[in-house]
């Protein structure tokens, strides 16, 4: 029964828009950065995340603030999961936000303390690898596709996740992760023009960096709040 009622829960995915420096406010923006809120507990953690963003995207004409998004929840369809892990994964929705050209998607226990607007120049799908050799769900940039959506749509209940969750799957869907190049955003224009954009590209470990990390270094780009997956 406490299924059938958190299925009432809301969902609710989050754009904040980045309108790029050189085109006017009135153009539609094609990429967006995008959170996920299931029940209420993160409501906080969300509105910081976009001030942040905020107060970090200087070169952009920024939108107002969150587009809240209302979505249906895409159900876990592991029987052996973490209770909380029951609306996870609604994230791989990020994959069919077709009305983006690249959305920069970051977990609701993040914060950014600098600009990653670098981050949008990312090809296909690029996150952090972190847990020995496992990638992280809780930053990626996705250049949403709807085929890559609905070939995911047709694994979801067949691929293993062995957290349970949708960084779990992920982990299988893009196996051999931990072999991909480290993604390079200042790559001239020429070199990306002569490769094939690849499949997937590993972040630097300072785009995903937990907070201990942030006190040490003090130049990461992202600090996580609490660990989550
Ligand atoms: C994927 O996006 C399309 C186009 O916006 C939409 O019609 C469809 O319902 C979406 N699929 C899911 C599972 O959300």
């Amino acid at each position: 029964m406490i299924h059938v009622a958190r299925l009432g829960f809301v969902l609710i995915l989050l754009c904040f828009c980045a309108i790029p420096a050189r085109s006017s406010k009135s153009q539609p923006s094609d990429e967006a950065y995008v959170t996920l809120l299931y029940g209420d507990e993160f409501l906080l953690g969300v509105r910081v995340l976009g001030k942040s963003i905020r107060d970090t995207g200087s070169t952009k004409d920024m939108a107002d603030g969150w587009i809240v998004e209302l979505i249906s929840l895409l159900a876990n369809p592991n029987q052996v999961r973490p209770a909380r892990f029951w609306g996870v994964y609604t994230k791989l929705k990020i994959f069919n936000m077709t009305n983006y050209k690249k959305v920069v998607y970051l977990d609701a226990d993040t914060i950014v303390v600098k600009s990653i607007e670098d981050l949008f120049k990312c090809g296909k799908f690029c996150a952090n690898l972190k847990h020995s050799e496992r990638l992280n769900s809780g930053v990626m940039v996705v250049e949403p596709s709807e085929a890559v959506f609905k070939d995911m749509m047709t694994k979801v209940t067949t691929l293993p996740s062995y957290t349970g969750g949708d960084q779990g799957f992920l982990n299988s869907y893009y196996d051999g992760f931990a072999s991909a190049h480290v993604f390079n955003p200042n790559l001239p224009e020429d070199v990306l023009k002569s490769r094939p954009v690849p499949e997937m590209e590993r972040l630097s470990t300072l785009y995903n960096a937990d907070v201990g990390l942030y006190m040490l270094a003090n130049k990461v780009l992202i600090k996580r709040t609490a660990s989550s997956e």
